[in-house]
């Protein structure tokens, strides 16, 4: 039996969905803790592309049931639509459940999420627009709306009815924008989408995972976003609204910390990032573009281009150190196939210091500079590698150097988006 956790180490987008897919095939459970549909997680099933944002990654395994817990943002329509394009597909999504205390968003988080980010120019995070902020926003004010409340038809009258007045007195007050909700459409359009999804709907979500560990199944925790997007622990404040750490994990599914066994942290073999905000390791012009063409580093939810930058050393000690990794699983080691030179980020200088830990605020950050250790490429195809023992010897002395830099082992390693292309260590 083992209680495992999927977290991004970087700025997200590490190659979760691979992972937690492949890992899935032995599990009893597989739980989403936090974040919404801004997330993308990819699943390649021989030439089927699943771009998944809310149901979690082991969906494709009738066996393993699939829990969007507690910690979760839920946009129904969204929900509905992935459940819809699942079952198109031939795949059952009747093991799926939802956690009754999962908060709900409606269409004044993501006018919200808009009117910010048009308003706040000179600070904007370059969010999703998903409405995933302001629905966070409710859930730690007490003014949100959960999953559960919509079984309760006049309470959740009551609510919606308080949230549009006060939402539309800023949207159109202070975000000058000309909202007019009309409660009752908005009540049957939502009743529409929970009717559909209400079997599906558990009370008390945590019991369910417990009774899974006292069972001595395997659970795994899968995280969305990763370290660098932590609201306390990221790179405040362009991060998103939520926990993606492993620590996250307990609160987004209801479990006590001595209960998790492994904390696999997904590495990519570079780092890239979506959205604003410092990122020491940017590769600027043409070296940049050639690694987003390659690695197909655009966004899953919203298309955008990715920064892409060279491994970051001291974002690895961080998000070690955050996590308590136990594993590392190493995305895309392929995309550097080409390469005839590769940089590593080995420690940053700040004010003409070496330092090796992350300054926790943006404006000392932004004057970081990476000091970088240059290793050279190994110019063969890894695509094709099953075992470590063939992989070229600069691959694995590149391997080896982020081992090191984490102080933790490798277990895994991806050379490709297909479920058969990874390495077992
Ligand atoms: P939000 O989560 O939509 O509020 O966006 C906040 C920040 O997190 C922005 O920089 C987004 O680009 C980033 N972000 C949110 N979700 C993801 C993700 O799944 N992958 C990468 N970046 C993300």
């Amino acid at each position: 039996m083992t209680v495992t956790v999927i977290v991004g180490t970087q700025w997200g987008d590490e190659g979760k969905g691979k992972i937690t897919d492949l890992l899935a095939r032995d599990m009893d459970m597989v739980v989403r803790y936090q974040g919404g549909n801004n997330a993308g997680h990819t699943v390649v099933i021989k030439d089927e592309v699943f771009k998944l944002h809310l149901i979690p990654s082991g969906i494709f395994y009738t066996n393993v049931l699939c829990l969007i817990g507690n910690g979760v943002v839920v946009d129904p329509a969204v929900l509905l639509g992935e459940i819809e394009t699942i079952r198109g597909k031939g795949y059952s999504a009747d093991n799926l459940r939802i956690s009754s205390q999962a908060h709900v968003i409606f269409p004044y988080h993501r006018d919200l999420d808009a009117a910010q980010e048009k308003k706040h120019e000179a600070g904007r995070i370059g969010t999703t627009c998903r409405g995933i902020g302001p629905c966070y926003v409710d859930k730690f004010n007490r003014r949100g709306i959960r999953i559960g409340d919509f079984f309760n038809t006049d309470l959740l009258r009551q609510k919606l009815e308080w949230n549009l007045k006060e939402k539309s007195f800023y949207l159109n007050n202070f975000y000058e924008m000309k909202v007019n909700y009309n409660l009752e459409e908005i009540m049957n359009e939502y009743l529409g989408y929970f009717h559909a999804v209400k079997k599906l709907v558990v009370e008390e979500s945590s019991t369910l995972v417990n009774e899974a560990v006292a069972k001595k199944k395997n659970v795994l925790l899968e995280g969305a976003q990763g370290t660098m997007l932590d609201v306390d622990h990221g790179t405040y404040p362009y991060v998103t609204s939520s926990n993606p750490i492993a620590g996250g994990a307990c609160v987004g599914a209801g479990l006590g910390p001595q209960k998790i066994n492994e904390v696999i942290g997904v590495v990519k073999a570079y780092v890239t990032r979506v959205g604003g905000g410092p990122f020491p390791t940017e590769i600027a012009g043409q070296l940049g573009e050639r690694l987003r063409e390659k690695g197909g580093e655009y966004g899953a939810t919203t298309g955008r281009p990715r920064r892409c930058g060279w491994f970051d050393g001291v974002v690895m000690q961080h998000a070690a150190k955050i996590n308590g990794l136990s594993q590392l699983a190493i995305t895309k080691l392929d995309v550097l196939d080409e390469l005839d030179k590769i940089e590593i980020c080995v420690a940053y200088e700040l004010n003409g210091k070496r330092i090796t830990y992350f300054p926790t605020d943006v404006y000392r950050l932004e004057k970081c500079q990476p000091v970088y250790e240059e290793m050279p490429g190994w110019k063969e195809d890894t695509t094709k590698v099953k075992d470590h023992k063939d992989l070229p010897a600069n691959a694995k002395k590149y391997l080896e150097k982020l081992a090191e830099l984490a102080n933790c082992r490798i277990s895994l390693v991806s050379v490709g988006a297909e479920r058969g292309q990874i390495i077992k260590i």
